[in-house]
Parts: C-alpha cells; structure tokens; sequence
C-alpha cells in the first residue's frame, strides 16, 4: 500500500491486515512506540478537526515518530497565497516521510498523491471520502460484533454531504452479506451506488440492525437551512435490540440526545479512542515500522 486514499482503494486482504495490527496494538501500544522513531509525519489540515487531527498525532507520538502540523491551512500556509494542492505535497514530500491531509475539495488526497513521493494519507476529502475514520468504524464494529461479515448497518443523519457513512459503507461491501438501511431528511439522501434499503422512519428500521451510524448536518456544505435530522434518543434506543451498536463518528449536534450516553449500546467515546490505534496501524503499514 503506498497511500491511503480511500476506502474503494484499499483491498479487503489489506484492510483485514490493518485490523488485525490495530487490534494487536490495542493489547499493548506500548510494544510499538519505537516503531518509526526514525520518521517525520506531517499534519496539514485545511478544515476544522478534533479527533482526526489530534489522534493522528497522538498515533505518530506514540509510534516514536515526530510530527510537524499546520492547522487551519487555508489562513495559516501559503494556501493563503493561493498555492495549489499539488505544490503544497511536492513540499511536504522534502519534508516529513507521510503527510495527513484534510481538505474541502473530493478529489484533494488523490491530487496531492499524484505528485507526492511519500505516502499521502486522507484525513477527510470534502463529501467523499474518510478512509481513517473507516477504519476506526470497522475497528470497533469488530471488537462489538467479533464479525465484519453478514452485517446490517443503518446509516442516518446527513448521508449527501457526510463523509463517514459513504466511506464506511463502501469499506463494509467488501465483506459478505452487507444490508444496508438509510434514513435521511429531504435534501441529504444518500446517493451511494451500494444497494440499500431507504427508510422513512426508524419503526422500518429492522430492530435487531447491528449499528446504527447516526451523522450530523454538515451545515459547512449546505447552503440555506438546517435540514431537520432524525433524532436518537433514550425512546428511540427502546426499539432496537440489545445488540444494536450505536456509532458516530464525531462532532455531534443534537441528533443524538445525551440522555443515551450511558447507555452500553451508545460507542460513540470509545469509537473516537480506538482511533489511535487505528491511524498506529496506518503508519506503521505505510512506514514499515520495527517493533
Ligand atoms: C467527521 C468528519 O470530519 O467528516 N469528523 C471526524 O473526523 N470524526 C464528521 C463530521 O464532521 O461530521
């Protein structure tokens, strides 16, 4: 694997293998803290992020490489200075061994890998793509359901202009048996070629689905008003089983009410925690690391 671009890219052998280690390090982080204590890993973020960004970092620290960050790119990096995309990896590529990049535009990793000559990683390409945060999905879908295959899946929320769903959904159809339900308001369907099921209400959400992946409105990418989203609450939570996961990929709004916090079916915290073990396991993959 040279870059890691997308979830259609990456074969099912290699994301099997990319679980596998990030489940290894998950058991003890601690044996792979020298792993690339040789490289330079560059953030360059263009949008706003918490988790993506910090926890790439706290992956490149904890693999003992070190990390040069540019937040808010478009104010602070010559991107101001309307330098392209492209420029901008021909530099990274003399500076650091792999770059993370988040960027508004969909194609914005794959113009950044065809010039670059390190590793490219996607920390998110405007409505398109996730790839990281797939595997941090499918990371804790796994650890939960110990099975990736024969998975019935609702994504909800903003499924036109979220990332997350359209690349979780596109990771999981590599694996067998693959349902797929989506619930959105008018406006932000999900327009994804993978078949699916689309619902009106959650009572035609088969109870016993095995996640539900609820996102929020991606006001940035709208113009004009708030759609209105389904919400999940504590009575909504009383339909499904009590094997039903409930993911989000982060920053929620008000489409999932706190009061399912502490319900045990309710990943969202941990699902953000295993993402350092995840973005470990991309590095160590794309930088051949020791142990
Ligand atoms: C998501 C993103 O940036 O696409 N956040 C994240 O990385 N966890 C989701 C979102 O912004 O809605």
């Amino acid at each position: 694997m040279k870059h890691f671009l997308s979830t259609e890219e990456i074969s099912k052998e290699e994301l099997e293998k990319l679980l596998v280690l990030a489940f290894e390090i998950s058991k003890n982080p601690k044996k792979f803290k020298k792993a690339l204590d040789d490289k330079i890993v560059a953030t360059f973020f263009f949008e706003p992020s918490t988790r993506t960004r910090l926890s790439f970092e706290s992956a490149i620290l904890r693999v003992g490489a070190k990390v040069i960050s540019t937040e808010n790119a478009n104010t602070s990096s010559s991107a101001a200075k309307s330098e392209s995309i492209e420029d901008t990896a021909r530099m990274l590529s003399g500076y650091a061994d792999a770059f993370v990049m988040r960027n508004g535009d969909d194609d914005s990793a794959h113009r950044a890998a065809r010039v670059s000559t390190i590793p490219v990683i996607n920390g998110g390409s405007g409505s398109a793509q996730h790839p990281s945060q797939s595997l941090l999905d499918a990371f804790t879908i796994f650890k939960h359901k110990g099975r990736l295959d024969n998975l019935k899946i609702c994504v909800l929320g903003d499924l036109k202009k979220g990332r997350t769903a359209n690349s979780l959904v596109r990771l999981l159809s590599k694996f067998e048996g693959l349902q797929v339900f989506s619930f959105a308001p008018k406006g932000c369907e999900f327009n994804c070629e993978i078949p699916h099921t689309v619902v009106k209400s959650f009572d035609e959400i088969p109870h016993d689905v095995d996640v539900l992946y609820q996102t929020r409105f991606q006001r940035e990418r709208h113009d004009g008003k708030n759609a209105v989203l389904p919400i999940i609450d504590k009575k909504v939570m009383e339909r499904f089983s009590k094997d039903t996961l409930l993911l989000h990929p982060l920053p929620r709004n008000d489409e999932i009410s706190t009061d399912v916090d502490d319900d045990p079916r309710a990943l969202y915290f941990e699902q953000a925690h295993n993402g350092v073990f995840a973005r470990m396991a991309i590095l160590i993959t794309l930088l051949g690391g020791k142990k």
